[in-house]
């Protein structure tokens, strides 16, 4: 039988975005992620994803930017296999499935007080896997994570819901509370944050998307100066592009000549601290 969900809000619900385009990504003939729990965890919950009107270049793109945050998080925690990993705006996502830390890691799904009592439901439970619900926005939740070991911080489809000042606040404690760390995201630019208003896709949070863009991604070098800027990766330019069905793969190509261009697709921001 279908696990019913409580209501969430317009934000909370976004989450079904981003984990309907992997489940369907894994329905493909060539997955570009295959992530096959996010699938289980959809056909589990009987959603309607119809009434998301997601199309296939969105599916890719959301697949391929978590495959790109976890081998940037995969590489990281390989590197500190101490580290406390981290997923903000975690929704249903499974990432620390998907990237299987070693028992030494202790990793956090982090997301809204309602989304993590529904997770707790619907998402299969890991070793040293824990979750808190809480806004991120608010500075007590970090109390309960460890102060002496390094952090792989990872964002996927949160940063747009971010007033600029609450992110900047949010990225000063994160670099304040570790000793060191590198966080991974995917970026917004100001075309990116317009289309987010305005696209069918995405009508249900339009009113929601609070962060005004970023078309710089060394900004947050000046936000904090402890911030390095490690790598943009732009998806224009990733190989997988060539997994994309023709018409989109030539369209990523030609666009891949650009960066200008490519910053209107998605993108990859990699830091550390
Ligand atoms: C587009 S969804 C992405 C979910 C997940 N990262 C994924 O890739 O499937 C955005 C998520 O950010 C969460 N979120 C938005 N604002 C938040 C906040 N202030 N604090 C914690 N989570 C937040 C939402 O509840 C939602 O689960």
């Amino acid at each position: 039988m279908a696990t019913t969900l409580p209501a969430l809000t317009p934000v909370e619900d976004s989450l079904f975005l981003t984990l309907c385009c992997r489940a369907l990504d894994n329905r493909s003939p060539h997955p570009v992620l295959g992530d096959e729990i996010a699938d289980e965890i959809v056909r589990s919950l009987d959603y309607d994803y119809g009434r998301l009107h997601l199309n296939t270049d969105l599916c890719l793109n959301v697949a391929l930017r978590a495959k790109k945050i976890d081998e940037v998080a995969s590489r990281l925690i390989a590197r500190h296999p101490d580290a406390v990993g981290l997923d903000l705006g975690a929704g249903f996502d499974t990432r620390s499935a998907r990237i299987t830390p070693p028992p030494t890691v202790d990793w956090y799904d982090v997301d809204l007080p309602a989304v993590v009592a529904a997770r707790d439901d619907v998402v299969p439970d890991r070793a040293r896997a824990h979750t808190i619900g809480a806004d991120v926005t608010d500075p007590a939740w970090l109390d309960a994570l460890p102060t002496d070991r390094p952090a792989v911080i990872t964002a996927d489809g949160l940063m747009g819901f971010l007033a600029e000042d609450d992110l900047i606040a949010l990225l000063n404690r994160l670099v304040d509370h570790f000793p060191s760390g590198e966080m991974v995201f995917n970026g917004y630019t100001r075309f990116t944050i317009w289309v987010a208003r305005h696209a069918r896709g995405t009508k249900s949070v339009a009113a929601e998307v609070k962060f005004p863009g970023m078309d710089d991604p060394r900004e947050p070098e000046r936000w904090n100066p402890e911030l390095t800027l490690v790598q943009e990766m732009l998806i224009s330019r990733q190989p997988e592009i060539a997994q994309f069905p023709r018409v989109l793969r030539t369209y990523y190509r030609l666009q891949s000549h650009s960066t200008w261009w490519s910053r209107k697709g998605t993108l990859i921001l990699h830091y550390r601290f």
